[in-house]
This record gives structure tokens, C-alpha cells and sequence, in this order.
């Protein structure tokens, strides 16, 4: 049987990605253009400035990928496009410019929930993966542990009740006056940092769900009442706690649950130190196996749009020329 070949387009943030995938992980072409020069301008995502550019850049960027595919647009089997959640005009860009796509090409819509693309990223780097796992997602909106059971069900075991890890990274850099995205600087200056610094971690024996907003106020406090600090070792100190807190809460929730298999997702899966503890912990339990994406795959990209597009392609799960963008769509 022909292997479908899956066009995808991922607007949701400040990142301007379109990717083709044949099959389950053959990958033809995976770009992105990131923003972050010009927002970064403005401390933080501008979401008009970002629709905008999303415009701007998704034509160019379509031609260029069927160039270093070396096929035809007619060629493709279906096209997948992020419709939520995320910021509205930036998936509003992407969305139209799919439909268009789909009514010019007379080829199948696919609707892709970001944060499912997010945790199938893993399934391009792992072609051996499948559930059930436990998957610890961390992004700039999100930080949850899901049991997936199947590839299409994930139940929430925990999550935070207010800030994500990538946005306290990202609070916590524009308090230290570092600039945006908060989690590369913060990990960059880390890592010449130690951490003396004993700041608390919320919740941490307390079930699976987390909370980072008293961790940035402590770290507010601290930088007021002190001025005699290494701010590598503050960044260092903030980082562990942060990143203490994830990986406790996702190793108790798989001893619990007895699950053997766990994957990370998402930006914050991007640090450093977070992958670094990973492999101690593959290290310390020879019996857990854990996953987590190559550094392209787990910040914003298309290619994990196309994936899990893949996965509803072969249900035939479609969507018509309705589709609406979904701000705040959840699991
Ligand atoms: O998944 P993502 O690209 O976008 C969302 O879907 O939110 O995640 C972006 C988040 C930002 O908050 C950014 O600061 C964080 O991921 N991030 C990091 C690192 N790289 C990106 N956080 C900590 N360390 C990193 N190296
Ligand atoms: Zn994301």
C-alpha cells in the first residue's frame, strides 16, 4: 500500500512552520521561521505582529518545502494544520491558508490539536514507541502528566493550577531582566551557575498536580531583598526547583500507575538540565524506559503536526472547510 504523504502547517504562536512526512516518519521537509527576533523587541509575543507575519512568510515557506521534497503539490495526500489551541489570529493564518490549500488542491483537511503534535514529535524520533506511556508535557502554555492508553486517549493525572513551567522560565527571565523566551537564557546562564539557592517547589509532595506561581514569587522577593548575587547561581537555583518538581511528580505518577514508558513534550523539554536529570534517571532504573525529542522537535515546529495528522489520516478522521481556530481547545 502507498504511503500517504501529509502537508502540514503549524501557525499557533510566534513560529511560522510547514512540513511534508511521508508515512510514519520519512521525513521530505521540516522549516521554521521563528519570530522571536522581532517580538523579542516587544518582551513578549505580539499576537497581531505574529498573525501578520504568519502572512507574510507561509507562501514562500510552502514552495520552498516542495522544492526540498522534490514533489508536487498535487502528490500529497492530505493536508494537517493546527487549529488550537493557541493565539487566534496567528491560527486563523494558518487555517485559511490550509482551506485554500485543500479547495485548490481537492485534497482531505486534517484539524490538529497542538498538543497532541507536541507529545507525537516523539513518534518521529521513535519509530519502536506506542502506548501506553505516561507523558510529562511542558510548554509555554501547558504543564500536565497524561496516561496515554491508547494513541488517541490520554486521561489527565495531573497539572498545574496556574502558571506553565514555560512561563515561569519565561516570567522569571523578564524579572532578572534577561528578555524573551525566558527558558533558553535562563538554561544558557545556568550552566554557569550552582544551585545554592534553596527556593521552594510548591506542591511537591502533594499529588500530581503542580504550581510555579510562589516559585517566581520567591525569586521576586529574594532578588529584592538581596543585591549580592550571582545571577547564574539564581537562575541555577530556580531552574532546579522548577525542574526537581517535574521530574519527582512524573517518576511517583509512573511507579503508581505501573507504567514502564514515559515521554517528554514540549519547549521545556528543550533544557538542559531537564534532559540531563532524565538520563540520571535512566541511568538510576534500568527497568523504565523514557523519551524525549531531538531539540528541533520539541519546541514549536510543523513536522509533529504532520504526525499527528498521520495518525488521523489512517482513521479517516477529517475535517470540512468549517473548521474553526479553538483558542483554548484542551486534550
Ligand atoms: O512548546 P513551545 O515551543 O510552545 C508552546 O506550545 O508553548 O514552548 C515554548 C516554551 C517557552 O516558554 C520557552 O521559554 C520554553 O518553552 N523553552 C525552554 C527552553 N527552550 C524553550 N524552557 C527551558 N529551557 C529551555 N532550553
Ligand atoms: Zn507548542
Amino acid at each position: 500500500k502507498e504511503e500517504p504523504i501529509i502537508f502540514s502547517i503549524e501557525t499557533s504562536c510566534d513560529e511560522t512552520a510547514v512540513a511534508i512526512l511521508k508515512g510514519r516518519n520519512t521525513v521530505l521537509s521540516n522549516l521554521v521561521v521563528s519570530q522571536i527576533d522581532i517580538h523579542k523587541i516587544f518582551g513578549g509575543v505580539v499576537p497581531e505582529i505574529a498573525a501578520r507575519k504568519h502572512l507574510n512568510y507561509l507562501n514562500q515557506l510552502t514552495n520552498k518545502a516542495f522544492e526540498e521534497a522534490n514533489i508536487k503539490p498535487e502528490e500529497i495526500s492530505a493536508i494537517a494544520v493546527t487549529y488550537g489551541p493557541g493565539l487566534v489570529g496567528a491560527l486563523l493564518i494558518g487555517l485559511n491558508f490550509a482551506k485554500g490549500l485543500a479547495l485548490n488542491l481537492n485534497k482531505p483537511l486534517i484539524g490538529v490539536n497542538h498538543l497532541y503534535g507536541h507529545i507525537y514529535a516523539n513518534f518521529i524520533a521513535f519509530d519502536d514507541l506506542e502506548p501506553p506511556f505516561l507523558v510529562l508535557l511542558v510548554s509555554g502554555g501547558h504543564t500536565m502528566i497524561l496516561h496515554a492508553k491508547d494513541y488517541l486517549h490520554f486521561e489527565i493525572i495531573g497539572q498545574t493550577i496556574d502558571d506553565a513551567a514555560g512561563e515561569a522560565f519565561d516570567k522569571v527571565a523578564r524579572l532578572l531582566n534577561l528578555g524573551y523566551p525566558g527558558g533558553p537564557k535562563i538554561d544558557k546562564l545556568a550552566q554557569n551557575g550552582k544551585p545554592i539557592y534553596d527556593f521552594p517547589k510548591p506542591l511537591y509532595h502533594k499529588g500530581y498536580d503542580f504550581s510555579f506561581s510562589g516559585l517566581k514569587t520567591a525569586l521576586l522577593y529574594f532578588t529584592k531583598k538581596n543585591d549580592n548575587y550571582k545571577i547564574e547561581d539564581v537562575a541555577a537555583s530556580f531552574q532546579k526547583a522548577l525542574i526537581d518538581t517535574l521530574i519527582h511528580k512524573t517518576m511517583k505518577a509512573a511507579k503508581d500507575l505501573k507504567v514502564d514508558k514515559i515521554i517528554i513534550a514540549g519547549g521545556v523539554a528543550a533544557n538542559s538540565y531537564l534532559r540531563k536529570r532524565i538520563e540520571d534517571e535512566k541511568a538510576k532504573r534500568k527497568n523504565m524506559k523514557i523519551y524525549f525529542p531531538p531539540l528541533n522537535l520539541c519546541t514549536d515546529n510543523a513536522l509533529m503536526i504532520a504526525r499527528a495528522g498521520y495518525e488521523k489520516f489512517i482513521r479517516n478522521s477529517f475535517a470540512d472547510l468549517s473548521l474553526d481556530a479553538v483558542p483554548n481547545l484542551g486534550l
